[in-house]
């Protein structure tokens, strides 16, 4: 934990006294803690025993600071965040996006991982609300630490206790293992839809949006890698601090890509490439007539395949799009393309496009089959890196 760099918030709820505990191993095992409190939780425990356990400033509101936002300077100081004791009503501002005090204003901005660590009543914890409200904040990206079965406030026995120190320390390990986990490494990612054009004003293309790719590219930073994203045409903002390189034509991004594909450790390829274009572009805006329209299409070249050929990548991953014999074909195209590994997209009601959420099976050359499950873009994001590490660490 030494060098840690963690934001601490805590809700208002009896466990509260336990985070002064985990305050002290914290800074004691070398952690940099920064402590916001909500105002539920100054009922339980006073801002001077965190002051006085980190000797750091300790924030309360969203008003009182001498800076203006210190919500967001504390999220993108931190590696992690972790809320101990998470409240019922936290998680439930959190999945609604309610910011109307500094904890939660923080966490809405969080750009680094955000562990919860719930501890209330077990009928609150086991309500239908509740538990929706914690799987929908899984599902995007959020870590939940459970909490345990025993003895609660209300003299009573059941699931709600805060986690053990043990376990709370273990995930915010976890969480900055993760966030260190491609540091130096290299990765390439290409994402969205190819445009190829037809005539001055017409183009083909696909309703690809480039969010998979995105995600992909955002969480490689956030690991630590230096990333380098190439994006097809689509209003979705590239990451901050990603490289980014914008494309429209299949022959576009095999230039950029051969480009930029010397001493890469990763490169993963989302982009939706057109497999074919006009053989012709029109000079001139054609004109309509009442007449069928025919038009000539070649083949574009494939990236990913001249990406492999050129081998300046130790480890390359594609996607396939599949409506049926799902793992079969995309095993063939990891075979075709030279591939390490292969992401299996169920396409068979639409090709994910635009959608938030996908489910996955990644399929490596060794014959391994990991099924990623269905969940967000940048859920999946995660798992996915998390699948690729072993692989590309076993290529060293
Ligand atoms: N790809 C590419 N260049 C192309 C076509 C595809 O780089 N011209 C990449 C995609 O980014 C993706 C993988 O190759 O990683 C998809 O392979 P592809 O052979 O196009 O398969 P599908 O898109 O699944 O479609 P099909 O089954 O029609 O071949």
């Amino acid at each position: 934990m030494n060098g840690a760099r963690v934001l601490l918030v805590v809700s208002g709820g009896i466990a509260a006294y336990k985070a002064a505990a985990l305050t002290s191993t914290l800074v004691q095992r070398g952690a940099t803690v920064d402590v916001m409190l909500t105002a539920d939780a100054e009922r339980f425990i006073a801002p001077l025993t965190f002051a006085a356990l980190t000797a750091r400033p300790v924030y309360t509101s969203l008003w009182d600071a001498p800076e203006r936002i210190p919500h967001i300077r504390l999220v993108r100081e931190a590696e992690v965040a972790i809320v101990a004791p998470a409240t019922a009503n936290l998680i439930a501002k959190l999945r609604a996006g309610i910011a109307d005090d500094l904890a939660t204003t923080a966490l809405l901005a969080a750009r680094i991982p955000v562990l919860l660590a719930p501890a209330m009543n077990a009928a609150m914890y086991e309500s239908e609300t509740t538990a929706e409200n914690i799987a929908t904040l899984r599902t995007r990206g959020y870590e939940i630490v459970e909490p345990e079965s025993g003895f609660l406030a209300e003299r009573e026995h059941g699931v709600g206790r805060l986690a053990s120190e043990e376990r709370l320390l273990e995930a915010i390990e976890r969480a900055r293992a993760r966030r260190r986990s491609l540091l130096g490494m290299r990765v390439l990612v290409t994402a969205g839809p190819t445009q190829e054009p037809f005539d001055p004003v017409r183009v083909i293309g696909n309703a690809s949006t480039g969010a998979t790719g995105i995600a992909l590219a955002e969480e490689a930073a956030r690991r630590g890698a230096n990333v380098t994203l190439l994006l097809g045409p689509t209003l979705l903002a590239p990451p901050n601090g990603v490289r980014t390189e914008r494309f429209a034509t299949a022959e576009e991004l095999l230039a950029l890509a051969l480009r930029e594909s010397r001493d890469i450790d990763l490169t993963i390829a989302a982009a939706a490439v057109a497999d074919w274009r006009p053989s012709e572009i029109s000079a001139e805006k054609r004109k309509k007539s009442d007449e069928t329209l025919h038009v000539d299409l070649e083949r574009t070249p494939d990236v990913l395949a001249a990406l492999s050929a050129a081998g300046g990548s130790r480890c390359i991953v594609g996607f396939a799009a599949e409506t049926s014999d799902h793992e079969a074909h995309a095993r063939e195209k990891m075979k075709r393309k030279a591939l390490d590994a292969i992401v299996v997209n169920d396409v068979r009601d639409g090709a994910g496009f635009g959608l938030q959420e996908n489910g996955y099976v990644l399929l490596d050359r060794s014959g391994a089959r990991t099924d990623l499950g269905h969940a967000e873009k940048r859920t999946l994001a995660g798992r996915l890196l998390d699948a690729l590490e072993p692989l590309l660490k076993g290529k060293t």
